[in-house]
């Protein structure tokens, strides 16, 4: 019979030790924003030439933090991140584990059990899975009372909000702690008050993706206006203000006055937007070909490198403001 942990005794006062386990996309982003913070870093993979070429991966991230002022010495953030292939040898000591591994379901529930019964009751593990909740990978364990799920976004060493999304039984303790940690390692928490798949972030961004779908597959507007309607327009307010503030600034009486005045059309909107637009290979091919015809595949690597430059300016902009 499962017996379940009761509470855990998690205290972290300043940077400790955490294990990254996966060394992907994700994990390696991860790893910059711990060190960068303090933290001393173990990155583990089961993929022994992805771990291999995570230090490569690492430092030209870093370099780009550099060009903008926004890390420390590189070297010096390198030199507490170690890498290892075993699971065991690298939770087996550390406060807390951020898990980025695939986004399968039942690689997730594999990985927490080995997770649970390789470390100490103590140590906090989270998941940054993009849309399963806590209780799906946990209901199992032992000390499910620590796992919760902490979701970046790509990549969080340039985006900072990390979505903490507890499950009904993990230990508000836990959460508390794991909100505390990120604030501690420059990063943004947002915290859910109950469970729901696809968080805050993706289902804000699923809403827009599906309406732009819409929008597209109704041959309405170009791929191409749409991302430039985000890009040149909604995009600009949203990188220093959310959706609430941005109709709250917008009608002379605040967030109630713009409900009145626009609140009819959007409740139109609403109905005719309640059929799920078509995601299957078929109907997402034009969209894809017009993709191409901006950027072709080969250029596609190049374009995630500018990308992480203009975000890593913005953030640098962003810094600047609040001094
Ligand atoms: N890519 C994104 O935009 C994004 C954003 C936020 C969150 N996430 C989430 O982060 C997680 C990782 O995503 P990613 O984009 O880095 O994927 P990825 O495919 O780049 O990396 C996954 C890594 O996990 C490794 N791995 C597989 N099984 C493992 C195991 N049993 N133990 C240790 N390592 C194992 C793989 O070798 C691979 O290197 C996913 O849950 C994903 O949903 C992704």
């Amino acid at each position: 019979m499962t017996t379940f942990a009761k509470k855990s005794d998690i205290r972290i006062s300043g940077p400790g030790i955490v294990a990254v386990v996966g060394a992907g996309l994700i994990g390696c982003s991860w790893a910059i924003v711990f060190a960068r913070a303090g933290w001393q870093v173990i990155v583990q993979d089961i993929n022994l030439a992805t771990l291999k070429g995570a230090p490569d991966v690492l430092a030209t991230q870093l370099k780009i933090l550099e060009q903008h002022n926004l890390c420390a010495d590189p070297q010096i953030i390198l030199a507490r991140i170690t890498y290892k292939s075993d699971l065991n040898e690298t939770v087996s000591e550390v406060d807390y584990v951020q898990e980025c591994g695939p986004e399968i379901l039942q690689v997730k529930q594999d990985l927490f059990s080995e997770l649970d019964a390789m470390t100490s009751q103590k140590t906090i593990l989270a998941s940054s899975t993009s849309g399963f909740m806590a209780s799906q990978f946990s209901a199992h364990l032992t000390g499910r009372n620590r796992v919760l799920v902490a979701h970046p976004v790509n990549p969080p060493h340039l985006v900072p909000v990390v979505e903490i999304s507890p499950s009904e039984w993990t230990d508000p303790h836990v959460t508390k702690a794991t909100a505390a940690i990120m604030a501690s390692i420059d990063q943004t928490p947002v915290t859910l008050q109950k469970e729901i798949p696809g968080f805050i972030l993706n289902r804000l961004q699923g809403a827009m993706l599906n309406e732009a779908l819409r929008l597209a597959q109704g041959g309405f507007a170009t791929v191409d206006d749409i991302d430039k309607t985000v890009r040149d327009g909604l995009g600009l307010r949203w990188s220093f203000m959310g959706p609430f503030e941005t109709i709250d600034l917008n009608a002379p009486g605040g967030l109630a006055d713009y409900a009145k005045r626009y609140g009819q059309m959007y409740q139109n909107m609403a109905q005719e937007q309640s059929q799920p637009p078509n995601w299957d290979e078929e109907a997402m091919a034009p969209l894809h070909h017009a993709r191409r015809v901006e950027l072709t595949m080969d250029r596609v690597a190049r374009r995630q490198y500018w990308r992480d430059r203009q975000l890593a300016a913005l953030a640098a902009h962003k810094q600047k403001q609040r001094l």
